[in-house]
């Protein structure tokens, strides 16, 4: 079983790894300390392969695995042999030849997990693709907000209205979120410039767009905040200042143009300053942080969804 993405997943399969992880969070929303170390994975090995920058989602899944029993070795492009010219999938089938249980793979080519996952017979843990989809982050955030509005066990995001501001069409952030969002059952509206929105008939987009910050903040119970992605888009195309003034959210923005309700998310790495202040960023809003310890349950849930036997 691989995880790829999560455009076919169904509402059942996403609320059963986000019952799984919510079980490792304690009351406190931390991971639970009793829940620290298991045998859960114990003899299995799992490979990173990080062909782009993380600290979260790389750090997670290891913590996550090592956690649960299981072994890690960590690859990336400078200490592999892709750096000589080998390829990706190549790697990939000589690890599996050594005897790694499955592989998580970051890189920037949005096929490339498609590609191993054909030519493997091991899982393939998507950890982000170009511009594709960031499955596990999509979990993280929909456990997060699950968490936020007490939504219980069992239970989906059903008519929670969920904006997503930024640098839409280059995210697969937002892209893994909106198919999330649709499974359980949530109004989705995608907000920025027009230059970064889908069209409005473009299928893999399900959600409402809008084009100014005040009509897509007035509803929403929570907002998702991305990172303008500059090494997926030309930066001469936005300007900067104007981007902040338009759409960054500081604390008159929380106090003038949303619901006293409305809950800020980041996926990260936030840039202050630009896409939030620091005061939002650490404010009572917040639910930054909370997202992050709740990337290490959902990636114990996912590993033992592929690997053991939840
Ligand atoms: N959210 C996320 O993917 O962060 P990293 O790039 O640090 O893994």
């Amino acid at each position: 079983m691989h995880l790829l993405g999560l455009s076919d997943a169904q509402r059942s399969e996403i609320i059963e790894i986000l019952d799984a992880a919510d079980r490792f969070i304690g009351l406190d929303h931390q991971i639970k300390k009793t829940d620290q170390f298991s045998e859960a994975l114990a003899g299995k090995t799992l490979g990173l392969l990080f062909f782009e920058p993380s600290t979260r989602t790389r750090t997670s899944f290891e913590l996550a695995a090592q956690k649960l029993g299981a072994e890690t070795i960590l690859l990336d492009e400078q200490g592999t042999s892709v750096q000589k010219g080998e390829s990706v999938v190549d790697t990939c089938r000589n690890l599996e030849a050594m005897g790694f249980d499955a592989l998580v793979l970051r890189h920037g080519d949005r096929h490339l997990p498609f590609s191993v996952a054909d030519r493997v017979d091991i899982p393939i843990i998507n950890a982000g693709n170009g511009t594709g989809e960031h499955p596990t982050q999509a979990l993280l955030d929909g456990l997060t907000l699950r968490q936020a509005f007490e939504h219980g066990e069992g239970a989906g995001l059903d008519d929670l209205n969920v904006t997503i501001i930024g640098d839409i069409v280059h995210s697969r952030v937002a892209r893994s979120d909106v198919h999330m969002l649709n499974a359980l059952g949530a109004n989705v509206t995608l907000a920025g410039p027009s230059v970064f929105l889908p069209g409005s008939r473009d299928p893999d987009w399900n959600a409402r767009t809008v084009t100014d910050r005040a009509t897509a903040l007035e509803d929403a119970d929570a907002v998702i905040m991305l990172r303008i992605q500059s090494e997926r888009i030309a930066g001469n195309r936005v300007d900067m200042d104007r981007y902040i003034d338009e759409w960054g959210i500081d604390q008159i923005v929380v106090e003038q143009e949303m619901p006293s309700h409305c809950r800020v998310m980041h996926p990260g790495p936030v840039i202050r300053g630009v896409e939030l202040t620091g005061a939002v960023a650490d404010g009572p809003r917040s639910l930054i942080l909370r997202q992050v310890t709740n990337g290490v349950a959902v990636r114990k849930a996912v590993l033992q969804k592929i690997l053991g036997d939840l």
